[in-house]
């Protein structure tokens, strides 16, 4: 681990959400599940889905990031980098990051997408850590924002379940004391790929009447050996990365879980010594926005933040990737 001079501290944080609501009732109408079950295994009760024609990630994205400059009164023109982690891109290409930063007003910026699953803020963050770090940016906005519903089977009850659409975005600047991203720990092993993916429209089995016929254009997820890979992988990154930081768990203000499943963030809070009054949690509301989980609970948490607060936020996803990142919150 390497101290840098300079840190990335968020100065500010951005959420949006759809409108539309999607109950465990009214997905009971649809596949052969029930809210008992839902609430019990996963712990969400609703989530939310971007309708419309011609709706993608980026109208997320775009919400988060204009709320983000109005609040931080922020001019857009002196944003130098936009990064949007994303597994539901608008488009193959050009990158969403692209769509999002012409859209907001980002005419200086360098844009680009990062997908690394339900990890994918995380890895943002890092990565837009670094250009701050580094000098070579004053002011990087990460944007973690997913339209899971564009690529859930609303007939594959192990799935449709799960997944929702939000995002939420940060803006990074440079910070001389000492709060900011401390420390992150990324990891990935593609050896869990079969487990959780997608199998058509890639290039390796492009979109065709056939794929289209066997519905392979959505998730594909053997939930129980990803579930199995999650509770460990995420518990033991987030104490690994408490340990090389010598903090204890009274030294943390909030654990802010990647959403999947509430029976993972349990396990997670646990295995840290961390009660529930200090795990960040809005599952019950969003389900799983992938690339929008972490985001959106900083971002309806942050009213709570202090300045110095320490965060540890962890995730894992598809790839498989997961990590944890320490931050200390500057405001
Ligand atoms: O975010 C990125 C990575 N993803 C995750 O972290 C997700 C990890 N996995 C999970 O969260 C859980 O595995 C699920 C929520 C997906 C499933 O929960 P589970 O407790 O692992 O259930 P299971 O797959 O072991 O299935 C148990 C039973 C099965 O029935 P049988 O074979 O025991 O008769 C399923 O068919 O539950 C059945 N089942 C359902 N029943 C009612 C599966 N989905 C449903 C459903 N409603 N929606």
């Amino acid at each position: 681990m390497k101290k840098h001079d300079i840190n990335a501290a968020i100065t500010g944080i951005h959420a949006w959400v759809p409108e539309h609501v999607l109950t465990n009732a009214a997905l009971s109408t649809m596949v052969d599940t029930s809210d008992e079950w839902i609430t019990a295994r996963t712990g969400i009760k609703e989530r939310r889905i971007l309708k419309g024609d011609d709706q993608g990630t980026s109208v997320i994205g775009i919400a988060a990031v204009n709320g983000l400059l109005a609040k931080t009164g922020t001019d857009p023109k002196d944003i130098d980098l936009l990064v949007c982690a994303t597994t539901t891109p608008d488009m193959p290409f050009p990158a969403t990051a692209n769509i999002i930063a012409h859209a907001v007003g980002a005419g200086n910026a360098f844009s680009f997408d990062l997908q690394a699953g339900c990890s994918g803020f995380l890895y943002g963050l890092t990565t837009g850590a670094q250009f701050i770090e580094t000098g070579r940016c004053r002011k990087v906005v990460v944007v973690g924002a997913d339209k899971m519903s564009s690529i859930i089977d609303y007939e594959d009850r192990t799935t449709c379940i799960i997944f929702g659409d939000g995002g939420g975005a940060v803006l990074l600047e440079p910070s001389h004391e000492g709060v900011g991203v401390l420390d992150a720990i990324l990891r990935s092993d593609g050896a869990g790929a079969p487990y959780l993916h997608m199998k058509a429209g890639g290039s390796r089995r492009p979109a065709s009447l056939e794929t289209v016929a066997a519905r392979e254009h959505y998730v594909y997820q053997e939930g129980s050996t990803v579930y199995k890979f999650a509770v460990k992988s995420m518990a033991d990154v987030a104490v690994k990365i408490m340990e090389r930081n010598h903090l204890n768990p009274d030294d943390i203000a909030f654990l802010v879980p990647h959403q999947a499943n509430k029976r993972i963030i349990d396990a997670t809070a646990e295995k840290m010594g961390i009660g529930q009054d200090r795990v960040m949690l809005n599952i019950h509301k969003y389900g799983n926005t992938t690339s929008g989980t972490i985001p959106l609970c900083l971002f309806e948490y942050e009213d709570r933040l202090r300045e110095g607060d320490n965060l540890v936020l962890a995730a894992f996803g598809a790839g498989f990737t997961w990590g944890a990142v320490y931050l200390k919150w500057a405001y």
